[in-house]
């Protein structure tokens, strides 16, 4: 399985800025509020272990892989780092609004969210899977006719639309709320990410799975407003961080895998 962290990617091309984004900033973010100002406000969706969720056992604290890469980077810009939680179908236009200044939610740089957003440099990439209860589904034929759950929003309900035939999507806002469905029964399989996978599938026994043939990797980046130059000062202390070996270090801490892909 080809997972791991790419340790470059091009995120397009920086070619221009227009200097047109300073108002934008209205809706309670503050990173553009002036010097003594320096909050800025991360929207995530908190439902994605390992990248971002509650840990309960600690005060209800969001903590994460993404979060430990936005304190990090936040510190090294000087800023304080705020976070807001919310449905991850909600992220981006939370962020067009002016509600949060960027979004980490182990959020895939699609063509289509690109028109609505610049993003980061990819630091991390996964594939995606199947799960299910059921050990008969092998192949993605086999989900013919079966309900197959999402999150609403996500580059898996995409999967989900275009690769099962005759399929009944069912759209949720929060992955453990579609894997209780699954256990259930209410639910026959999901579209989900290995890495995120991984977990349930330890814990439950009864959880199976089969990977996705042909399938591309998935990479994580960070959303900023179209133009916005915070995408340029992220992504040069994210660069800082992929070179020090300190995101390798973080996907270790929170896959516990080798960040470098394996082959
Ligand atoms: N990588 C997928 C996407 O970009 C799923 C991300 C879901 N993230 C979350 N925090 N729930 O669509």
């Amino acid at each position: 399985m080809k997972k791991g962290f790419l340790a470059l990617c091009l995120a397009g091309l920086a070619a221009f800025s227009v200097a047109c984004g300073a108002d934008v900033n209205e809706g309670g973010s503050t990173s553009t509020d002036g010097e003594d100002d320096k909050v800025i406000v991360m929207g995530t969706s908190a439902d994605y272990f390992p990248y971002e969720f509650v840990d309960t056992a600690n005060g209800d604290e969001i903590v994460g892989f993404d979060i430990d890469i936005a304190k990090k980077v936040a510190e090294n810009m000087g800023y304080e780092l705020k976070i807001e939680d919310m449905d991850f179908g909600s992220l981006l236009g939370a962020l067009n609004a002016g509600r949060v200044d960027f979004v980490m939610a182990g959020m895939t740089p699609t063509e289509e969210r690109k028109e609505n957003a610049d993003f980061s440099d990819i630091y991390f990439t996964a594939v995606n899977l199947i799960l299910s209860k059921d050990d008969s589904l092998q192949s993605l034929e086999d989900l013919k006719g079966k309900k197959i759950g999402v999150q609403l929003g996500s580059i898996q309900e995409g999967i989900a639309q275009d690769q099962i035939t005759d399929a009944e999507i069912v759209s949720l806002n929060k992955i453990p709320e579609i894997i209780q469905e699954i256990k259930t029964g209410r639910i026959d399989a999901m579209v989900i990410e290995d890495t995120v996978a991984k977990k349930y599938l330890e814990q439950d026994s009864e959880l199976t799975t089969f990977e996705i043939v042909d399938e591309e990797e998935a990479g994580s980046a960070a959303a900023f407003r179209k133009d916005d130059e915070l995408r340029d000062q992220f992504n040069e202390e994210l660069k800082k961080m992929i070179d020090s070996g300190e995101i390798e270090e973080l996907a270790q801490k929170w896959f516990e895998e080798e960040a470098a892909p394996a082959e």
